[in-house]
């Protein structure tokens, strides 16, 4: 399948982008290059000769139109977003602009190739969003593809916009998309400002490790690989103007998941004192959700796709790998805001 990639330079983006080409896929991948892109991810890929790669701006309407007559993709699959929350508390405005007004750009672009190609009905637009449009579950419950959306934060508030719009296009337009929800993913490439990342880091820095609140807030964890080959195999075998949430049905406590990534650092990088000594809690993120969980039934059913390893598995691959990829991570701690407290409002 040929496939346009977006945010492919991005931590998902780049796994799908890596196992695309693995697969056998064509891929063209368009990202801006914003602080929280790497090239680098790409590294194992980039002289494939089924991989390309244009430095464009999702907001960009006639860059876009020109990369889809150039290109001609048999589908979009659209992950480039501003996507830390923090962030979108501080400066919500390139969340507006990136996550809303681009998808619009990339649905009126994807529409328009699409009725001069003559409305193939095997083209397929595969949006990517979060679960975090669904909002917070109280203590039991799962967020089913019927849940009613009741986003919190400018992040998840600019994906329901976007999931909004993409459903909309197929309503009124036809245009053939599939959405897809998914949970918390980590996993190797994961941008040093994001919880897990910033654990192990401060962690093997000897700094505290520091928790929002009384850290028992739930999330439910997905590793990036597993989440990547969800996504391929819904490009390729899911149904049009379908929903799909994916998870990986391991909820933690950001408290139990600390513990966890300083008892593998113990093991794997001991030191004097146990990792856990460098745990201190902060004021809390204003509008922090409680619980998010998932139920994968549909795609598990529906497409046979489950993960592949359990949480346990996925952060002792995790922490390994960052113990093994430093030129990775301190390459980037030198950008705008890594390493600083975000999304506090004074
Ligand atoms: N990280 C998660 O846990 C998670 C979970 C569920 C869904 N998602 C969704 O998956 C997608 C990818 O998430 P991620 O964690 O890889 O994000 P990321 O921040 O690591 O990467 C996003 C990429 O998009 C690019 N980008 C941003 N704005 C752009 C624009 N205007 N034009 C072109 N490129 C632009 C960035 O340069 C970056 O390379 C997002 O849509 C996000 O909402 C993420």
């Amino acid at each position: 399948m040929k496939i346009l990639v977006t945010g492919g330079a991005g931590f998902i983006g780049s796994a799908v982008v890596r196992q695309g080409i693995h697969e056998g896929h064509i891929i063209k991948n368009i990202d801006k290059l914003t602080y929280a892109a790497c090239v680098e991810n790409l590294n194992s890929i980039c002289d494939h000769p089924s991989y390309s790669f244009e430095e464009i701006d999702i907001c960009n309407g006639s860059a876009l139109k020109k990369c889809f007559n150039k290109f001609m993709p048999d589908a979009v699959m659209h992950l480039a977003a501003e996507s830390h929350v923090d962030r979108s508390i501080d400066a919500p405005s390139a969340f507006i602009q990136s996550n809303i007004i681009g998808t619009y750009e990339l649905l009126e672009a994807s529409r328009n190739y699409w009725i001069k190609q003559g409305q193939p009905i095997d083209f397929r637009f595969h949006h990517i969003s979060t679960d975090e449009v669904y909002g917070s579950l109280g203590k039991s419950g799962l967020f089913t593809e019927s849940t009613s959306y009741d986003p919190k934060s400018p992040y998840s508030a600019s994906k329901a916009s976007s999931d909004h719009l993409v459903r909309a296009w197929h309503k009124t337009y036809g245009l053939p998309v599939i959405i897809t929800n998914c949970s918390n993913n980590y996993g190797p490439f994961h941008f040093p400002e994001k919880l897990i990342p910033v654990v192990i880091l401060k962690a093997i820095s000897g700094e505290k490790i520091p928790i929002y609140g009384k850290g028992d807030n739930i999330r439910d964890w997905l590793y990036v690989e597993d989440h990547a080959n969800a996504l391929l195999t819904v490009i390729m075998n899911g149904k049009v103007g379908r929903t799909y949430n994916i998870g990986g049905e391991n909820e933690a406590t950001n408290l139990d998941l600390v513990k966890k990534i300083c008892t593998l650092l113990d093991e794997l990088l001991p030191q004097e004192k146990p990792y856990a000594e460098q745990i201190i809690f902060v004021p809390d993120r204003p509008g922090h959700d409680q619980r998010y969980a998932i139920d994968p039934s549909r795609i598990r059913n529906e497409l046979g796709w489950r993960p592949s390893v359990t949480l346990d598995e996925g952060l002792r691959k995790t922490v390994l790998w960052y113990l093994e990829n430093k030129d990775w991570w301190q390459a980037l701690q030198s950008r705008e805001g890594v390493g600083s407290r975000l999304g506090s409002i004074k």
